[in-house]
């Protein structure tokens, strides 16, 4: 075990289950106590090594729920599958942090908590994408400094984004929850990029644009961008939701930045280094209208020189997904990935993950990325 200060639950289930940080709610203990399990969770809120984690695994370990800010590489995978580990299950939805081909090498099956994190996240980046736009954090610390001196006509002027163009990179569950929520809410244009075709959000936009004409209202449309710069180019906001990986690594870098209007706003809450923030800083230092939300950054929770200072960035530190019911959702997933590999139970096939958090859960694992690469069995009805 690490120095860092444990709790056990469970005392006499017969696998042993670590946990390396607090989950929200008590469902999720529920699922692995009734899979009979002692749940060993570490109360500390310092981010875990390598090898405290290595530690923690011990000779003994029958599956883990770990973090995005731990490195599970092959050696954290060998090192459980040595204590007579089977499972692992990420607290998240994005696994950038996960070695998946040093897990499948090790036959141990990956868990994630996807559909949890949709409406939450999005309405995280529409949150960020107002507060940049209309500059909130800016103003607010104006006011709290004793500066506001009375109401005048040009304090703080900011975008309007009505029927204006929104821009979506990556548009999967969290990018389409967001497109849905800025189009529907605020009449606006949709231009995406994404490898495939969404082909539900097309169909959504264009009965909603058929919709507003039979009000008698302006139309809305949706368009896929056969580039990233296209998108960059047309869009007065951009809101970034693909995965991490080697192709969208610095995705918007020093080029892509000078492309964008000068007044657009940029908002992440992706992951962090989809953007190169030097770069970012140097840009809005030069472009005091361009606006930013950050959610993520790139050297987390460290910021890279000069971006505390910007006032015509807004950041907050990593909460996208923070709600009591995103996060209780996420643990009973998380905890329901671990508990139904160690029960022999196989992979749910379904996107649609809700009956997990009902009271009759199917038998079986909601989220292993890795199922068909370890041999998983998958679940037939
Ligand atoms: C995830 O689940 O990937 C998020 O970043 C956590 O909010």
């Amino acid at each position: 075990m690490s120095d860092k200060e444990w709790r056990t639950h469970n005392h006499s289930g017969s696998k042993r289950v670590v946990v390396t940080k607090e989950l929200p709610g008590d469902r999720w203990l529920k699922v692995l106590t009734e899979a009979d399990c002692k749940v060993e969770i570490c109360t500390s809120t310092d981010i875990l090594s390598v090898e405290e984690i290595e530690a923690a695994i011990g000779n003994r370990c029958d599956g883990v729920i770990g973090q995005l800010t731990e490195e599970w590489g092959e050696r954290l995978f060998a090192a459980l599958k040595a204590a007579g580990g089977k499972a692992y299950s990420n607290y998240a939805v994005g696994y950038n942090n996960v070695e998946i081909d040093g897990a499948t090498k090790q036959g141990i099956p990956v868990g994630n908590t996807p559909g949890v994190l949709t409406e939450t996240t999005a309405e995280m980046a529409v949150s960020l994408t107002f507060a940049a736009a209309r500059r909130v954090a800016e103003a607010d610390r104006f006011v709290r400094t004793g500066r506001y001196k009375g109401w005048v006509p040009t304090l703080f002027l900011g975008e309007l984004f009505w029927h204006k163009t929104v821009g979506v990179i990556g548009a999967g569950r969290i990018g389409a929850a967001y497109a849905r929520m800025m189009v529907e809410g605020h009449k606006m244009n949709l231009i995406y990029y994404d490898l495939y075709q969404n082909k539900a959000l097309e169909d959504y936009i264009a009965a909603y644009g058929e919709f507003l004409r039979a009000q008698g209202e302006k139309s809305v449309s949706c368009k896929r961008a056969e580039s990233v710069e296209e998108v960059l180019r047309q869009a007065d906001l951009i809101s970034l939701h693909p995965v991490l990986d080697e192709t969208t690594h610095h995705l918007i870098n020093t080029e892509r930045l000078a492309i964008m209007k000068e007044n657009a706003i940029l908002v992440n809450t992706s992951r962090g280094p989809v953007i190169d923030e030097t770069a970012l800083v140097a840009h809005c230092q030069r472009h005091p209208d361009f606006r930013v939300g950050l959610d993520v950054f790139e050297d987390e929770p460290e910021m890279k020189p000069g971006l505390r200072e910007l006032d015509n960035v807004v950041i907050v530190p990593h909460i996208a997904s923070a709600t009591i019911w995103t996060r209780e959702g996420m643990a009973t997933l998380a905890a329901s990935n671990v508990a139904g590999i160690l029960m022999g139970y196989p992979a749910w096939q379904d996107q649609d993950i809700s009956l997990f958090l009902g009271d009759d859960p199917p038998k079986a694992a909601p989220s292993i990325v890795n199922a068909k690469e370890v041999g998983f069995p998958l679940y037939m009805e």
